[in-house]
């Protein structure tokens, strides 16, 4: 299979080095980047040296019949037209996140790629994140009894990075950037229909988009599911935050630090009153040593490079690519409602 990237920026390259790594590890098919397509010559001189052909054009990657597959990696705004392109030129495409500009987007993409009969995966990566399968094993195998709110962070301090992500024309803001990724994990993780939602967004540094977010989102299950999105924070709180109805888990960071706390007794009669602050309390002071269980993580690994495997056997026929359309779009819409909630200050009650 061979491929040209389209975009090679900081992604775009990224998928260079890590299509190597995955086709010397030898766990699926050979995947190889033959050339690359950027508008800058920066870049461009960049995947000269890296060794790649360079297109002088969109059209001449369209009639090269040695080449499969196309990346697409450029600023958000750019895919819709590429992805059709490609799929009108029976090319299979591995297109970046968000990969539209809103849901009815989407589906003229999936539309175009199902119409030519090409393979079409976005490149929802994170569900590969070994924090991620972590906090899933935690809820499907009820480690901490059964789970009723789950807390998903991340939070940087370097405001938003770049130009084109600042701008709202060219697809920037933070639901598009970190918002599309975390609300995958979730429909990933939680097997129910969401029944209301609510979103506020951040502008602290007075861009035309979002610098941040916070959602919550209240399933049918009766799991409440919170999302923090921050680029101000210079102190940030945990990956993670689960409980349950026999425990707490936190997931610090990538590095899957934390742990598992879980009740040994059931109410713990013994619980001495602590000075907190001006006054004293028994209700926040910390349970007893001997009324609670303290463990490691059970850490999930992730097969490596799943979703490269996954996309050549699909461009081969041989199995079903992983990101399906019906999931991409459901994100779409549901990023969409967050935009209205935030905009009007409304909760939103709509079945996603
Ligand atoms: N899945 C992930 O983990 C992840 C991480 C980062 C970025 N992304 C996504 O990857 C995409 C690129 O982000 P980035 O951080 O690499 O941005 P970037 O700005 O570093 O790179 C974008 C590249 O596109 C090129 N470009 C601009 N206009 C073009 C055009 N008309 N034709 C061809 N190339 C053009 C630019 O010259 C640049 O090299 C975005 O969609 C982003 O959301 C995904």
């Amino acid at each position: 299979m061979n491929l040209v990237i389209i975009g090679f920026g900081g992604m775009g390259r990224w998928h260079s080095l890590r299509i190597k790594e995955y086709n010397a590890l030898g766990v699926g098919k050979p995947l190889t980047v033959t050339g690359v397509y950027d508008i800058s010559p920066d870049r461009q001189k960049r995947a000269l040296e890296d060794g790649y052909k360079v297109y002088g054009s969109p059209e001449e990657i369209w009639a090269d019949s040695s080449v499969d597959a196309v990346l697409v990696a450029t600023p958000n705004d750019l895919h819709a037209d590429y992805v059709k392109q490609a799929a009108l030129h029976h090319k299979h495409i591995i297109c970046e996140k968000p990969v539209a500009m809103n849901s009815d987007e989407a589906v003229e993409m999936y539309e175009a790629a199902e119409k030519a009969g090409v393979t079409f995966e976005v490149h929802q990566n994170r569900r590969w994140d070994e924090d991620f399968l972590t906090v899933k094993n935690i809820y499907d195998n009820s480690l901490i009894g059964e789970v009723y709110l789950i807390e998903s962070r991340v939070m940087g301090g370097n405001g938003i990075p770049g130009s084109w992500r600042r701008l709202i024309k060219h697809g920037g803001g933070m639901m598009f950037d970190w918002g599309v990724h975390l609300i995958d994990q979730m429909f990933q993780m939680i097997p129910s229909a969401v029944t209301s939602l609510y979103s506020e967004y951040s502008y602290i540094y007075g861009e035309e988009v979002e610098d941040g977010f916070q959602l919550t989102a209240n399933f049918e299950n009766g799991v409440k599911y919170r999302i923090t999105v921050a680029t101000d924070c210079l102190r940030g709180l945990p990956r993670w935050q689960v409980y349950g109805t026999k425990g707490t888990a936190t997931v610090n960071d990538w590095a899957i630090t934390g742990g598992v706390t879980t009740v040994v007794t059931g109410e713990d009669n013994n619980v001495q009153g602590i000075k907190a602050g001006n006054g004293l309390t028994k209700t926040m002071a910390p349970r007893a040593n001997n009324s609670k269980n303290n463990s490691d993580l059970l850490i999930i690994r992730a097969k490596p490079f799943e979703f490269y495997r996954n996309f050549v056997e699909a461009c081969l026929g041989n199995e079903e690519g992983y990101i399906k359309r019906d999931e991409v779009v459901r994100v779409f819409k549901f990023m969409e409602a967050c935009g209205l909630s935030a905009k009007n200050n409304e909760v939103i009650k709509n079945t996603f």
